[in-house]
C-alpha cells in the first residue's frame, strides 16, 4: 500500500506521541530514584541508621573459649574515657548476657558475635537493628539519654527456640554504674 499523505501524517502523530509519553516516563522515573535516594541520605543523617559495616572476622566455634568473646569479658566494660563497651554473644537460643547494663547518657559501643548461626537484634526504641552473622563481629553504636529498660529480641529466624531468644537492656545512672569492676571484668545484670 503507497503511504498517501494523509497515513505519513498520522504517522508522524503517533511517533510524536511515542516520544512524548517516552519523555513523561523518564521524567518520573528520575523522580522516584532521585525521591529513593533522597530518603536514604535523610534517614540515615536524621535517624542514625547503621549500614553493615562487619569487616571484623572472628572463628565463631572458639568464641567462648579465649579472646574478646571470653566469658569474664562479656557485659560491659567502661573506658578510660567514661564511654561504654558492651560485648554479647548471641547463639541458639538466648543472648549471654541476658541483661545487659549501660550507664545512661555516655557513648555506648555494642560488640555482638554469634556462635552458631544467623541472629539478629534490635533495642526498642533505639536506632541499634542489627544482623550478627557468624564469623563477623556487629559494632553498633550508640547511646542511651534516659535511664529505664528496653527489650532486645532477636528479630531473625534461628530455628524452633527464636521466639524465646531475646535479652534486656537496662539503662542506669552513670553514677549508679558499678564503675570499679567493669574497668576490669565486663558487668551486667543477668542473674
Ligand atoms: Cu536468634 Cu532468632
Amino acid at each position: 500500500m503507497a503511504e498517501t499523505p494523509d497515513t505519513a501524517s498520522q504517522l508522524a502523530r503517533g511517533e510524536e506521541r511515542g516520544k512524548r509519553a517516552e519523555r513523561l516516563w523518564a521524567r518520573a522515573m528520575t523522580a522516584i530514584i532521585l525521591a529513593l535516594v533522597g530518603l536514604v541520605v535523610f534517614t540515615s543523617a536524621h535517624w542514625g541508621w547503621h549500614p553493615p559495616s562487619q569487616l571484623e572476622t572472628i572463628d565463631p566455634t572458639s568464641l567462648h573459649q579465649s579472646g574478646e568473646f571470653s566469658e569474664g569479658n562479656l557485659g560491659t566494660l567502661i573506658a578510660p574515657d567514661g564511654s561504654a563497651v558492651v560485648r554479647v554473644v548471641a547463639q541458639q537460643y538466648a543472648f549471654v548476657p541476658s541483661c545487659v547494663l549501660v550507664p545512661a547518657g555516655v557513648p555506648v559501643t555494642m560488640r555482638v558475635a554469634s556462635a552458631d548461626v544467623v541472629h539478629g537484634f534490635l533495642i526498642q526504641g533505639t536506632n541499634v537493628n542489627a544482623m550478627v552473622v557468624p564469623g563477623y563481629v556487629t559494632t553498633v553504636r550508640t547511646s542511651f539519654p534516659e535511664s529505664g529498660e528496653h527489650l532486645m529480641p532477636c528479630h531473625e529466624f534461628c530455628s524452633v527456640g527464636h521466639q524465646g531468644m531475646w535479652a534486656r537492656v537496662r539503662v542506669v545512672d552513670a553514677a549508679k554504674f558499678p564503675s570499679a569492676d567493669a574497668k576490669v571484668k565486663g558487668v551486667s545484670c543477668a542473674g
